[in-house]
């Protein structure tokens, strides 16, 4: 399996994408790591741990991380989350505290001692994922790609033009793209389009299997799907997980990609430059060189929630 390590902000889609790392038998899931961003960071603790016990890991190492951007303040999304941070499912506390490291120690630790490359998947601000490169540059070594969600090349949701992780923390995400390894951006013009339909949400809640079942609650809390009439929920976060598992799903063109940082509204946009043509590997403009990124540009649907369905249902007889 590939090694991979998730750093999130647990958060309804974290979690489904939590369940499915837990449960496809082509990832070792091998740590968590935890930062701000859909609610405060012992939220995020806190709903991680709940999460891996109902998906039945309750061993995978989880530690905390960033409580603030790096230079931003803390701007959370409970009204999309819920108060919780989580949905408000009325889930149980977790029975065990995380590590007794913080995320960018544990993050080091796992990376290095893993024996093959560690696949990065961040779900969240890039605050833990900055901090780890700028301390130990060094795990670059040992890092295979870095697949995040993350930007868009052509919307927003945390304002018209930035998405929320690279808008929460916009230097974090820079420093994330010139890391120098290879790295995959999930961005919204994706992640909104994976939608589960409503009759399978609707036979996930009905499962027997508390994880199974926990992956139906968090889809209905993310819905409606475009149909009214048939409320599904979206993958979110759980789609770059899927972008590992399964990277011929997702359509990809290798893209010079910056990060707005000047105050203003465009703050928190990935500018995703599409006149490079095939082939070259940098403008001759006069623009400033940026460094590439395989960008999501378009994703099989179906596949990824048939993935999907066949993972987190796969404990059930
Ligand atoms: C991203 O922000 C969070 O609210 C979601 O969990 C996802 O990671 C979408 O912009
Ligand atoms: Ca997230």
């Amino acid at each position: 399996p590939i090694p991979v390590i998730i750093d999130c902000d647990t958060g309804v889609d974290d979690a489904l994408a939590l369940l499915l790392a837990v449960r496809h038998p082509r990832l070792d899931l091998r740590a968590v790591t935890c930062v701000a961003g859909n609610t405060d960071v012992a939220g995020v603790v806190r709903n991680t741990l709940t999460v891996l016990e109902r998906a039945g890991a309750p061993d995978v190492p989880v530690a905390r991380g960033a409580e603030r951007p790096l230079i931003e303040g803390v701007r959370t999304a409970r009204h999309v989350h819920g108060a919780d941070g989580m949905g408000d499912l009325g889930l149980p506390a977790p029975t065990r505290a995380p590590a007794d490291v913080d995320a960018v120690t544990l993050l080091r630790r796992e990376i290095l001692a893993s024996p093959r490359p560690v696949t990065l998947i961040p779900t969240a601000p890039l605050t833990n994922i900055a901090l780890l490169l700028r301390t130990h540059p060094e795990v670059t070594g040992n890092i295979e790609r870095i697949v995040f969600m993350g930007g868009a090349v052509a919307t927003g949701n945390a304002t018209p033009v930035a998405e929320f992780n690279v808008w929460h923390d916009p230097e974090a995400a820079a420093i994330l793209l010139t890391a120098g390894v290879p790295i995959t951006m999930y961005g919204l013009d994706v992640f909104e389009r994976v939608i589960v339909p409503g009759t399978h949400v609707r036979r996930l809640r009905a499962s027997a299997e508390p994880g199974t079942r926990l992956a139906g609650d968090l889809l209905a809390h993310r819905g409606p799907a475009t149909d009214a009439s048939d409320p599904g929920g979206g993958l979110g976060d759980a789609g770059a997980v899927c972008a590992v598992i399964d990277p011929e799903g997702l359509t990809t063109r290798r893209l010079p990609v910056e990060v707005s940082l000047a105050p203003g509204p465009a703050r928190g946009q990935t500018l995703v430059d599409r006149r490079l043509r095939a082939g070259e590997s940098e403008l001759h403009d006069g623009v400033r060189e940026q460094p590439l990124v395989d960008v999501a540009l378009d994703v099989d649907v179906a596949r990824y929630v048939e993935l999907y369905l066949g993972a987190v249902e796969r404990t059930e007889a």
